[in-house]
């Protein structure tokens, strides 16, 4: 896209692949017998999901809903939609979100509400990468991959107006 492209890199191949596994053995010792549904949050989680599912060596449901807050640019609009929902109910089920990023927490506090409201056993959170700076709601994260600062990153499932997704490492966007 004219102005905008994938520049340095913030968290390389070999990093992600390091630290995905780590997250999957924490996972598979904390759900070991518990069958949990982990819940990839689309798109931007797809890639992450695919490499932690296969890093955790239990028994486990998968699953994706899909929201929308930024509608194109790299500033969240505020006000989160429900894009496509579950397909398969959660009601009495270990739940493990699996979020790309939490940056303002207002994806994911919308979502935690709407799947708590659905009586599942249990929800908790996976996110890949954390903007803590720029909170503006609390919100509790279980598992998180990398705190990452306070830039906008492309790759690794992250886009920016629908581009750069299938990058294999993160990348922070930078002027063209
Ligand atoms: P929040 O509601 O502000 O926490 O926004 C969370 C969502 O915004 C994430 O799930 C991402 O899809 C998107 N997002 C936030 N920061 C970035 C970024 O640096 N790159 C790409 N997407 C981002």
């Amino acid at each position: 896209m004219a102005g905008h492209r994938p520049g340095r890199v913030v968290i390389g191949e070999a990093e992600l692949r390091a630290r995905v596994a780590e997250l999957g053995r924490a996972i598979a010792r904390d759900y070991a017998g518990k069958e949990p549904v982990l819940v990839g949050v689309l798109q931007g989680a797809f890639m992450f999901m695919a490499d932690l599912v296969r890093a955790i060596p239990i028994d486990l449901a998968t699953d994706f809903i899909s929201l929308s807050s930024y509608e194109g640019g790299t500033k969240s609009s505020g006000q989160v939609r429900l894009v496509s929902d579950l397909s398969i109910p959660i009601a009495g089920r270990h739940v493990l979100i699996v979020e790309d990023i939490v940056d303002t927490g207002l994806t994911l506090e919308y979502l935690r509400r709407s799947l708590e409201a659905r009586s599942p056993r249990s929800v908790r959170v996976c996110a890949l990468a954390d903007k803590a700076s720029h909170r503006q709601v609390e919100t509790r994260l279980d598992y998180v991959g990398f705190a990452i600062p306070d830039v906008y990153v492309v790759g690794y499932g992250f886009d920016y107006e629908g581009l750069y997704r299938n990058l294999p490492h993160i990348a922070a966007l930078e002027d063209a």
